[in-house]
């Protein structure tokens, strides 16, 4: 009997230590080193153990000391772990990846086991047992069948078919929880899949404008040349429209990295009111230069969680429109508001505005209003901010300043995004 409980414990180490290495093989030692300290956490009395170092022996992540143990299968005493107990641990230590993994389980389960079946109480727990195995047995194939068109469908996904959904019986279960809460996603990825290709189709078809001008600047140089004709001008035309079309796509490529969201682990605390302020002082003058009027409008400090640089170009991309679509004479207003939940940052003018119907379009990438064609910028300013609104899990607000236009960035106090990104996963907000 000890014999086939010390089996299942083996079992179970080995298990725990494939599933661990498992993770070493997409070569990402973040993960890998987050995979083992989840499970430490899970485990905070130590019945498992963990111990992952590198190739020089350094310890990457661990809940014991690091004793010298051997490759493969040894029996340990606590005390020469580190832990203050009298139990012994069943170890495994062997390579995930370019890593050395230990996993080890304590005799605990397994003292507490040979108790039960060999004690007082032996026939009745055999009998429970087999009870227990019968039932286990039912049971196993109603789940084996809900699991197994689980599995279709998530063969269906993996074959592209994003519409697929996982079976929910209704009975509330865990399997019917794990399923809703798969199938949340799957319509949220399904609705991002479709954005984005809907975005691709968009830049595809706004590039081909610059594209067409590039191609008719390089046409005419060659006509002229053909002519023994100087073709100096034309030629420093399509230089500055290829430039052109450079910094769209760097733009372009700005904004899909921004919405990978990577940026959120190198959040820290910014004073938008301090970062509001130094905007106002460098685009005054600025402003003036254009007959315009900018001012700030800031309260007391205004911390929020996030990327400084960022938030930088956000505000900047705010102002320089003010400036840039308003005539002489327009009232710029930087402004930076507190409340109980909300901290928003605003740039107000006295402009033209932008029309209700509009307001969601200019969100998007290269979108400009009609009569903005001839001016400079490449309609991706506002496609910016909205990304770094996001990221900052903050509201993007257009509306009417009357007259004129205010933009506002609206960030939840004392939120932190990264923290909202768990709730996202059952309550669908957007
Ligand atoms: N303050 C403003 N007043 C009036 N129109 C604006 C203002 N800000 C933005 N717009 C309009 O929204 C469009 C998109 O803005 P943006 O994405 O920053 O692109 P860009 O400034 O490069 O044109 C602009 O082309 C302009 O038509
Ligand atoms: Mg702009």
């Amino acid at each position: 009997m000890r014999e086939r409980l010390s089996a299942r414990q083996d079992a179970r180490v080995t298990e725990i230590f494939t599933a661990i290495a498992r993770t070493s093989l997409l070569d990402d030692r973040t993960d890998l080193i987050e995979a083992v300290t989840t499970r430490i956490d899970a485990s905070p009395d130590r019945s498992t153990v963990y111990l992952l170092t590198d190739d020089k022996g350094q310890v990457l992540a661990g809940n014991i000391t690091d004793a010298a143990l051997p490759l493969g299968w040894s029996t340990i005493a606590a005390a020469e772990l580190g832990i203050p107990a009298d139990a012994l641990y069943r170890m495994f230590s062997g390579p995930a990846g370019q890593y050395s993994l230990a996993v080890g389980l304590d005799d605990a389960d397994q003292e507490a086991l040979e108790n039960i079946v060999l004690g007082a109480f032996g026939w009745a727990a055999l009998v429970a047992g087999l009870a227990t195995v019968a039932a286990g047995a039912i049971l196993a194939t109603r789940v084996q069948s809900r699991l197994s068109s689980a599995e279709a469908a998530v063969a269906l996904v993996a074959h592209g078919d994003l519409s697929a959904r996982l079976p929910v019986s209704g009975r509330g279960d865990d399997l019917d929880r794990i399923s809703t809460a798969i199938n949340v996603s799957l319509v949220r990825l399904e609705g991002s899949v479709e954005a984005m290709r809907q975005v691709s189709a968009d830049i595809a078809h706004d590039l081909r404008t610059p594209l067409n001008r590039l191609r008719i600047r390089i046409e005419n140089a060659a006509a002229r040349l053909a002519d023994g004709l100087p073709a100096q001008d034309d030629l420093a035309e399509a230089i500055a429209e290829s430039d052109r079309i450079n910094e769209t796509f760097s733009a372009l490529l700005r904004i899909a990295q921004i919405e990978t969201g990577a940026r959120r682990a190198q959040f820290v605390a910014v004073d938008l009111a301090a970062l509001m302020r130094t905007m106002a002082e460098i685009y005054a003058d600025v402003a003036a230069d254009a007959g315009q009027t900018l001012h700030p409008d800031i309260a007391g400090p205004a911390r929020v969680d996030g990327d400084k640089e960022l938030l930088t170009q956000a505000l900047a991309n705010l102002i320089e429109n003010a400036i840039r679509h308003c005539p002489p004479g327009t009232t710029i207003t930087c402004a930076v508001q507190r409340n109980a939940d909300r901290i928003s940052a605003s740039v107000r003018d006295t402009g033209p505005g932008i029309p209700v119907a509009e307001r969601e379009k200019v969100l998007r990438r290269l979108y400009r209003l009609e009569k903005s064609r001839s001016t400079e910028g490449s309609g991706l300013g506002l496609a910016l901010v909205k990304a770094v609104a996001d990221l900052h899990d903050a509201d993007l607000l257009l509306a009417d300043a009357e007259p004129g236009l205010r933009v506002a960035l609206l960030f939840r106090r004392n939120v932190r995004p990264s923290g909202a990104m768990a709730g996202n996963m059952v309550t669908p907000d957007e």
